[in-house]
């Protein structure tokens, strides 16, 4: 099942100068290499184009830094910046998709997810912060992380109240069980450990 093969306009480094350029807040910088490590993890997983699924992840909030003040912008300025850069609209289409139907960006609100990497990148950024969430309850140790504590943590609506649980699940959509998910996005955060500040 492929879903899309693009090229991507700009590397990797070039990618990383560019949110750097606009934040360089070290926990949204966390969150956008996680996101990034997730979803290459999970494109390895389905054979998908792992460089194309990790730029989404790592490039999905890229205004973020510069409309955090004033969420309702989030995501507006995002185009302009990405096509700029030569991005296509189908991947910028794809990143506005994680922000559809969130009741604070007034244009997307009413909007759902139809696509599977849609849904792919609405749950990997999203089980990013119950996986750092649980490692550092956990001492910031992810390297003898397991799949059922993640779960554990998962089914506690208490724990990390504020992460979507819904929009975790959506993996599903993607033909990927939630038992699966927990152990890929585990992984693929354990492969970046020592740059998000984990052991
Ligand atoms: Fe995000």
């Amino acid at each position: 099942m492929k879903i899309r093969m693009e090229k991507l306009p700009i590397t990797r480094a070039k990618a990383w100068s560019l949110i750097k350029k606009h934040n360089t807040h070290s926990p949204d910088l966390v969150h956008y290499l996680e996101s990034e490590a997730v979803m290459k993890e999970l494109a390895l997983h389905l054979g998908e184009d792992s460089e194309y699924w990790a730029m989404l992840g790592l490039l999905h909030d890229v205004d973020w830094g510069i409309t955090k003040h004033d969420v309702s912008t989030h995501l507006t300025k995002m185009p302009e910046i990405l096509r700029k850069e030569g991005f296509t609209e189908y991947f910028i289409e794809t990143i506005l998709s994680h922000g559809y139907g969130f009741e604070e960006l007034p244009a997307l609100a009413s909007k759902t997810r139809t696509e599977k990497i849609q849904h792919a990148l609405a749950a990997s950024e999203t089980i990013t912060g119950l996986v750092h969430a649980y490692a550092l309850m956990r001492g910031n140790k992810i390297s003898d992380m397991e799949p059922a504590g993640l779960k554990k943590k998962f089914k506690d609506r208490a724990f990390a109240a504020k992460i979507s649980r819904e929009v975790i699940r959506e993996i599903e959509l993607v033909g990927v069980s939630l038992d699966e998910f927990f152990k890929i996005a585990i992984e693929g955060i354990k492969k970046i450990k020592s740059e998000v500040g984990l052991v």
